[in-house]
């Protein structure tokens, strides 16, 4: 644990409504790489290795408490959304060390990464600032609050955009919303907060007029743009989730990913994808996958929760759902579909085929069209494929069913019992002929 933030104590602002969202779940909720807004300020806080974390949520939010306690933060409620200076207030009781500095950050800004953090926090002890704000510079600084500056640049005022007055709002320094608070200032800041504003809220952005005014030192640190985007709507949501998905295929191909067309692979938050692997257009990643080296996704595929070796194939058009281990050298073609099954070393399904619930072994082959019946329309059974199986194409597996190693299943089958190893099995209708009876059925029709 890095000492120098044995004294810090993070309150993560997550009780407001989000009304603009136009949604009946929480905006904090609504993901960005597949995980919660608040999930990612929650890992940035844990980065920073704080004393604590709290975080501000409502009374009716269930969903809320449930993502801040998967994190192991403390919880602290905000009854009546009064405003972001009265949510801090509410994280005060909560407070485990009242000597200790907080660094106030939103729910809703989840680009926002802790080495910035650490940055402010570095500058905050260099210089004994009181207050630090996060600033940042934008050309048309839009609805955030516009900080104003003295001479030697400490910060003064923090007016919101809907109270500034048009000369005001050219000022293109603007709020972020994280505040650094030293633990010595912190109560006294806190209490002087009022509604007598325009809002009638408590207005965190108060606290830096208050530290001026009572001469003590107030600085501002200038970040990202990139990580500051504040979500209020969901078109914001879409422009965070599009410079997140930038950011991880610039890491992805920095780490050694070949990515045929980048703006077109869409990652989860922890997708890990080895060295030397290729991924052709428009292939998605939903949570939980692996790819290991010199394996290849071809275009248009679909993959969560898989775990996958070297050298596979996968694609194109495939689909390949939870619970799935591909082992080095396995093949999933196009229109494949696969759920919580392991294809072992070498093991191909090809062509047009539904595998759930199964295990394949070593070598197996799987023809075009083979589906496995692994739901009865009550309850899901295991299909137990071994080792160097062939399945003849348009063949149904009715689980649960073994097929032993080295076993050959005839095409078209229909597999309900057993199958021993190396046994031929096949089930069909007998096939049947008429010689020249295609000739008699031609003549039979022309004479109609
Ligand atoms: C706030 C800042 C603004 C800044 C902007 C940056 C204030 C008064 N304004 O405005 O200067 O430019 O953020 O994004 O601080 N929240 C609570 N309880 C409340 C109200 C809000 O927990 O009673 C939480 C929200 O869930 C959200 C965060 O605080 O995570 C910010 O609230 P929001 O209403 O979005 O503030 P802005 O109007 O964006
Ligand atoms: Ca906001």
């Amino acid at each position: 644990m890095s000492k120098n933030n044995s004294n810090l104590t993070v309150i993560i602002l997550a009780a407001g409504k989000g009304s603009r969202m136009r949604s009946s779940l929480p905006k904090v909720c609504h993901p960005i790489g597949g995980l919660p807004m608040l999930g990612h300020v929650l890992q940035t806080a844990l980065d920073l290795n704080p004393q604590q974390i709290i975080t501000v949520i409502s009374p009716q939010t269930p969903e809320v408490k449930a993502i801040a306690d998967h994190f192991s933060s403390t919880i602290a409620y905000q009854i009546l959304q009064e405003g972001t200076g009265h949510a801090v207030i509410s994280a005060m009781t909560e407070l485990k060390n009242e000597h200790s500095d907080i660094l106030v950050i939103y729910g809703d800004t989840p680009l926002l990464q802790s080495s910035t953090l650490k940055a402010m926090v570095e500058k905050q002890q260099k210089t004994e600032a009181d207050v630090v704000v996060m600033s940042m510079r934008l050309q048309d600084a839009g609805a955030y609050g516009r900080i104003f500056l003295d001479e030697q640049e400490r910060p003064y005022a923090i007016i919101e955009s809907r109270d500034a007055t048009p000369e005001q709002l050219k000022n293109p320094m603007a709020n972020s919303g994280v505040m650094l608070i030293s633990g010595k200032h912190r109560q006294a800041l806190l209490e002087k907060l009022n509604k007598n504003n325009a809002q009638n809220e408590y207005l965190l952005t108060d606290v830096i007029r208050y530290a001026f005014e009572s001469g003590l030192n107030t600085a501002h640190y200038e970040g990202e743009i990139s990580e500051l985007l504040g979500v209020n709507n969901r078109i914001d949501l879409s422009h965070c989730e599009q410079d997140f998905q930038n950011r991880r295929r610039h890491q992805a191909m920095e780490s050694g990913v070949t990515l045929i067309d980048p703006q077109s692979v869409t990652f989860s938050y922890d997708t890990k994808i080895a060295t030397d692997v290729t991924i052709q257009p428009q292939v998605f990643f939903g949570p939980k996958v692996s790819i290991d080296s010199f394996t290849t996704v071809l275009s248009h595929c679909h993959i969560e929760g898989a775990t996958i070796g070297k050298h596979c194939t996968i694609g194109p058009f495939a689909r390949i759902r939870p619970t799935t281990i591909l082992d080095d050298h396995a093949k999933v073609g196009n229109f494949v579909e696969i759920k919580n099954t392991h294809l072992h070393a070498h093991a191909k399904a090809n062509h047009l085929s539904y595998i759930g619930d199964a295990d394949v072994g070593e070598k197996a082959n799987i023809g075009a069209g083979t589906i496995t019946c692994n739901y009865d329309g009550y309850a899901k059974h295991k299909t137990q494929i071994g080792k160097g199986v062939f399945i003849g194409s348009n063949s149904a597996l009715v689980a649960p069913v073994t097929i032993g190693d080295g076993a050959v299943i005839g095409a078209g089958s229909v597999i309900t019992k057993p199958v021993t190893p190396d046994a031929l099995s096949f089930s069909r209708s007998p096939q049947q002929e008429l010689a020249l009876g295609a000739q008699r059925y031609r003549k039979k029709k022309s004479v109609n």
